[in-house]
């Protein structure tokens, strides 16, 4: 099973995501454009694990506890790796040292059940689109400078969820296994 563990974006944001984005798409086709339904901000991605271990994470996951709601900015727009040669389009998120802390426990619950940790830096994000190609994109790229950094709103966030994500040609399918409160109540 693929499994990763994010957190939900509420629909006043997808909504400003999407007022967003559905000018880009026109302009870009070497991109692949996420469902906005979809849209998530990965705290762990956990990769492939055997289906009997899958319940061993679902209830590791359960031990973090005792966060407090984290309130979440969400805002601009940047490319990973970098502009020149992007494979990903973002919305950024400044969810603060908070949210941080969260996915740095996500983390450590997960390798204390024999997951790698990470080890890059946690940069929070929501993946807008990937990239197959170069077509369109300095169009793109122009767009998107002429925006600055645009605005999407804010929230606060209490729960995050385990999902299971199966690779289909039309793109990869999320099924919710688990929600989980930061307080540690279910
Ligand atoms: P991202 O799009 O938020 O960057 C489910 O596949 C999620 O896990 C993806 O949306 C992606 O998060 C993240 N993910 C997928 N493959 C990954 C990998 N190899 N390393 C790290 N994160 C990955």
């Amino acid at each position: 099973m693929r499994l990763f563990v994010a957190l939900d974006i509420p629909e006043a944001v997808r909504a400003a995501l999407l007022q967003c984005t559905v000018q880009f798409s026109q302009l870009c086709q070497g991109a692949c454009w996420v469902r906005l339904t979809d849209a998530h901000v990965t705290l762990k991605f956990i990769g492939e694990v055997p289906a009997e271990r899958a319940e061993a994470i679902r209830l590791a996951l359960a031990e973090v506890h005792g966060f407090a709601p984290v309130d979440m900015h969400f805002a601009g727009l940047g490319f990973f790796p970098n502009a020149q040669r992007p494979r990903v389009l973002w919305a950024g998120i400044d969810g603060g040292p908070a949210l941080a802390k969260l996915a740095a426990a996500v983390d450590e619950r997960a390798a204390a059940v024999g997951i790698a940790c990470e080890e890059r830096e946690f940069r929070p994000h929501i993946t807008l689109a990937r990239f197959k190609s170069s077509n369109g994109l300095d169009p793109l790229r122009t767009a998107i400078a002429k925006l600055g950094a645009p605005e999407f709103g804010r929230a606060t966030a209490r729960e995050f969820c385990l999902y299971q994500s199966v690779l289909r040609p039309a793109g990869a399918e999320y099924t919710r296994l688990a929600t989980y409160n930061f307080s540690g109540d279910s």
